[in-house]
């Protein structure tokens, strides 16, 4: 069943959380989200050929899968972008992926697919039309991807923000909000500090997410963050995090022992 972020009778957003079989394939749980505006709607990070089926068949209840105009892709894994040369053979859809990225999906893409249907998103970001609404591409580069987006949402104030904030939780649980933020520390931590690539970059992103309204973070990966006060904690929390190469020694380049 889809969690229901938003809805204000025109504009909607729908998180799905349990179409990945995290048990019999032992793959991570990943979240995929759908926004419907007025008629138009787009998928983020819809993830990889485990989910597409699933996918197709949950959004039907919202949107129908044929007219999706876009689908965006905060980076080029294959939890995010492995799905996409279906969603290109089976939709009119346009695919925004950073320009970092936008020459390396035709490669999973049968040949032909891609052509005149990637829209690639320079460095600094842009806006997106959706219905009478906006999707913003904000920066978030080296976090954790070289060419890495995040997507904001202006009428819902929902961030939805890739693999940062991902926590490690089973599928069943990723769709409740984080309560208790000391608790849930221990499901992030590793992920972050392997994942993220350095604090510095970490400071640079919140010093410019404050400045954004935001209702709800929510990660590709567990469970979201609801409310000001629970976004800010999290904003709080990440920027003092020593992660990446900030915490990379000589001993983690040693040529392996026979
Ligand atoms: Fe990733
Ligand atoms: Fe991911």
């Amino acid at each position: 069943m889809p969690i229901e972020l938003f809805n204000n009778g025109t504009h909607a957003c729908m998180m799905f959380t349990d179409l990945v079989d995290d048990e019999a394939d032992h793959a991570i749980q990943a979240n995929q989200f759908l926004i419907v505006d007025n008629g138009h709607g787009c998928l983020i990070d819809p993830g990889g050929n485990m989910t597409y089926n699933a996918l197709r068949m949950a959004m039907h209840a919202h949107f129908q899968p044929n007219s999706l105009d876009y689908v965006f892709a905060s980076h080029a894994d294959p939890d995010i972008v492995a799905s996409l040369n279906k969603w290109l053979i089976h939709t009119d859809c346009k695919i925004v992926v950073s320009k970092i990225w936008s020459r390396f999906v035709p490669h999973f893409c049968t040949v032909g697919t891609t052509e005149g249907r990637i829209i690639p998103i320079p460095d600094p970001g842009m806006h997106v039309k959706l219905g009478k609404s906006r999707i913003v591409a904000i920066p978030a580069h080296f976090l954790h991807s070289e060419g890495n987006f995040q997507f904001y949402d202006v009428t819902s104030k929902i961030l939805f923000t890739g693999d940062l904030g991902a926590s490690l939780v089973a599928h069943e649980d990723a769709a409740k909000p984080v309560e208790n933020f000391a608790e849930h520390v221990k499901y992030m931590k590793g992920f972050h500090q392997r994942y993220m690539s350095s604090q510095k970059i970490l400071r640079f992103w919140v010093n410019m997410v404050r400045q954004l309204d935001i209702e709800w973070i929510v990660p590709q990966h567990g469970r979201p963050f609801k409310g000001q006060e629970m976004v800010n904690t999290f904003l709080d929390w990440i920027g003092e995090l020593p992660c990446g190469v900030d915490i990379m020694t000589q001993n983690h380049y040693q040529i392996p022992s026979a």
